[in-house]
């Protein structure tokens, strides 16, 4: 187990040598600077709007702390089932355990009953800073146990569910959903519900449930619900590039961008939207950071994953970080083979630098 202090100060140190290319524009107004974008949800202050997306099987501690010290804000939990953490199932419990790293770091819950999701909001609410309900999950078991997207069609229990978990803890309760379930966009009849029940903020990913991840985001109608709501408006879906995040924030009154499957492997995609938001330079975004950087960012990764999780977990769920970061990569297809062959620690550090 590495002291989880050294660790982070190795992936500060790791986001400082980040080599981000960038280059001079002409002088920009204050709003573009982070100062001017910080927010609060509840009482929690959000220093920046950029936002690690929770990703079920991915959004762990370790995703998180180099979420935090890349330039993310606020990180969230995957998804846990309200019954588990009810039931003090050992693996929901485990999910929503939050270092002094990662913070502040929403944990997300999802069920289909008013009390038990009350219940399990109480027994987390210790851990979290705030509370965050899966209106959005497109799962076909999820869907078929009436939970996350199936909400947005039984807005009645959603509008239950809320006000159970309001009415349960005293941390800042918010909502992540869709535009709506298929054909209709129900996401404005629940977030106008959600404020007035008291919500702290909304995520809305611009897809609708029954698209599942095809298509392309749209934002359209996010951005007419951020334009009428007092409440934080986040928007989720297909930001992957520095120029995308400063249009969204600078042409509608979203407050935060939430990143997502583009910074699996690859947190440098949020120093560069930081930088390029932060500063009078312009990222021109650096895609590929170098390979030496790479391997540096895999090692540490890696070192985190199995202190959190033990070598045989650590090794088994870095496969997949180490076959993402090689996306575009040539020899990758070669590479694939060997990762998901890896059993020990040292194999794995013994590929990482043989990578060309
Ligand atoms: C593998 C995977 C797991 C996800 N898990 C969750 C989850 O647990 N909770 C949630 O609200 N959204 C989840 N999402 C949705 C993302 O948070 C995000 O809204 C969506 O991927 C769109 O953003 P992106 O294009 O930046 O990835 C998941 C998405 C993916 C691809």
């Amino acid at each position: 187990m590495i002291d989880p202090k050294r660790l982070a100060a190795e992936i500060e140190d790791l986001s400082y040598s980040y080599p981000a290319v960038t280059e001079e524009r002409k002088p920009l107004s204050q709003r573009y600077l982070m100062r001017e974008r910080s927010f609060y949800i509840g009482d929690v202050f959000i220093k920046n709007p950029l936002i690690a997306a929770p990703l079920a099987g991915i959004s762990d501690n370790t995703f998180r702390i180099f979420s935090c010290y890349f330039g993310s804000a606020l990180n969230y939990s995957e998804m846990i089932s309200s019954n588990g953490i009810k039931f003090k199932d050992k693996k929901s419990l485990y999910l929503a355990k939050v270092t002094g790293f990662e913070r502040p770091c929403s944990i997300q819950i999802f069920g289909n009953d008013p009390d038990v999701m009350a219940t399990a909001a109480k027994i987390i609410e210790e851990m979290a800073d705030i509370i965050d309900i899966n209106m959005g999950c497109p799962v076909h078991k999820i869907l078929k146990s009436k939970s996350g997207g199936f909400l947005l069609k039984d807005t009645e229990n959603a509008k239950r569910i809320m006000e159970a978990v309001i009415g349960a803890v005293s941390k800042p309760v918010t909502v992540k959903t869709r535009l709506g379930w298929d054909d209709d966009n129900n996401v404005s009849k629940i977030a106008r519900a959600a404020q007035d029940l008291g919500i702290s903020a909304l995520c809305i990913h611009g897809r609708k449930v029954k698209q599942g991840y095809k298509g392309f985001a749209d934002n359209g109608l996010s951005e007419e619900i951020a334009g009428s709501l007092k409440i934080p408006v986040i928007f989720s879906g297909d930001i992957d590039d520095p120029l995308k995040a400063d249009r969204l924030l600078d042409s509608s009154d979203c407050k935060g961008i939430m990143i997502g499957r583009a910074i699996r492997a690859r947190h440098h995609l949020l120093k560069d939207i930081y930088l390029n938001l932060n500063s009078k330079k312009m990222t021109i975004g650096q895609k590929d950071p170098g390979i030496r950087w790479v391997k540096t960012y895999l090692d540490l990764y890696l070192r985190s994953i199995i202190s959190f999780k033990g070598e045989y977990r650590g090794i088994r769920e870095f496969r997949k970080h180490f076959s993402w970061s090689l996306k575009g990569r040539k020899g990758a297809a070669a590479m694939r083979k060997k990762i998901f062959e890896l059993e020990d620690i040292s194999q794995a550090l013994r590929l990482i630098y043989s990578i060309k």
